[in-house]
């Protein structure tokens, strides 16, 4: 199995972890009711984050944590919800990649949803 090597590997990543997501009813609801996310338009800012993180290129501007205390504003996000975020991020980083980077993303995004879960006080 290949490991997470450009751009290109991190758009495959994002839009399988966003089909999971949207198919989980625990969850989707936070993207489509609440957010009201545009898929074609999210998509590549997420990308451009996870780029930024990754390869320290691209052109994530935004502050992420802002963006979800925003959100956790409008609808309260729960700790279960992290987990159930962090699970199918690593899910699909494991079904497709493997390797330093693959490691790599995943302890990043554990670290991230820890500090944000505390920054939004999820219950
Ligand atoms: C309970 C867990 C989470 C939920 C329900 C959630 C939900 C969302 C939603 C609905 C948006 C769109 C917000 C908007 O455009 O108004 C968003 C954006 C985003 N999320 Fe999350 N998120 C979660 C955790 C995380 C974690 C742990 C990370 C990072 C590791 C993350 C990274 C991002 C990024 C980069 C954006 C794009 C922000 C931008 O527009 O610049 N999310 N999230």
């Amino acid at each position: 199995m290949k490991d997470i090597e450009s751009r290109a590997d991190l758009e495959t990543l994002t839009r399988k972890f966003y089909n999971r997501l949207l198919a989980d009813d625990s969850i989707n609801f936070i993207f489509t009711d609440i957010a009201k996310i545009n898929l074609e338009e999210h998509l590549p800012i997420i990308t451009d984050f996870w780029e930024l993180s990754m390869f320290h290129t691209g052109n994530y501007k935004n502050n992420p944590m802002h963006i979800h205390m925003e959100l956790n504003d409008k609808k309260q996000l729960t700790s279960a919800q992290f987990d159930t975020w962090l699970q199918h991020f690593n899910a699909t980083t494991d079904e497709l990649f493997a390797g330093i980077n693959a490691d790599k993303i995943k302890t990043r995004a554990l670290s991230i949803a820890t500090i944000m879960k505390i920054k939004v006080s999820a219950i």
